[in-house]
């Protein structure tokens, strides 16, 4: 198979089976590589497809990518690899949705972005997001964002999913 075949998703699929692709293409991708710039692109443009071959709301993802740090000490993020329009660049710990993922190590889950304090808008057409942290001995490493132009784009089956991702892509780079 050529590499570019792993984007591809099966026409009527279910989420489960959506995520379960990402999760498999990427482990494999992983294959002797541990580069995070490398793994995250793959790993963003594997997700971007996937939700583009899912039905509304999962279609209206406008947003999909990593933050990182520069450093093991930083306490800010900085955009890493994504698909979708340009974004803001760093956002320090504590800032909007990924802020707030990153400072409490717990997945945030936002139906409604206006509805959250502080939230950062990088593009005035996302309406809800999914943030999760990615956490390797107890540290922060990067974030996972995924934005919806539609209120409600995400629930729990992608928190659950996104979030095991969090854990294989923790486990197969090495950070910064
Ligand atoms: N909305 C995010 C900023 C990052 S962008 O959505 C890509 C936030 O509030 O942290």
């Amino acid at each position: 198979m050529v590499h570019a075949d792993a984007s591809n998703f099966a026409a009527n699929i279910t989420k489960e089976e959506a995520y379960q692709q990402v999760l498999d293409q990427a482990e494999g991708l992983f294959y002797e590589q541990r580069n995070w710039v490398c793994n995250l692109s793959n790993c963003a443009a594997l997700l971007w497809h996937a939700f583009k071959s899912l039905p509304a709301p999962s279609n209206q993802v406008n947003w999909a990518g990593f933050y990182t740090l520069n450093h093991p000490s930083s306490t800010e993020l900085i955009l890493g690899p994504f698909q979708g329009k340009v974004a803001c660049q760093t956002i320090a710990f504590g800032r909007g949705v990924c802020g707030a993922a990153a400072s409490t190590k717990t997945t945030q889950l936002v139906p409604d972005v206006d509805a959250f304090p502080g939230h950062i808008a990088c593009d005035g057409d996302s309406k809800s997001e999914i943030v999760v942290p990615i956490v390797v001995d107890d540290k922060v490493v990067a974030i996972i964002d995924v934005d919806c132009a539609e209120l409600n784009g995400f629930d729990e089956v992608d928190q659950v999913w996104l979030e095991k991702l969090a854990g294989l892509v923790g486990r197969s780079c090495d950070w910064p």
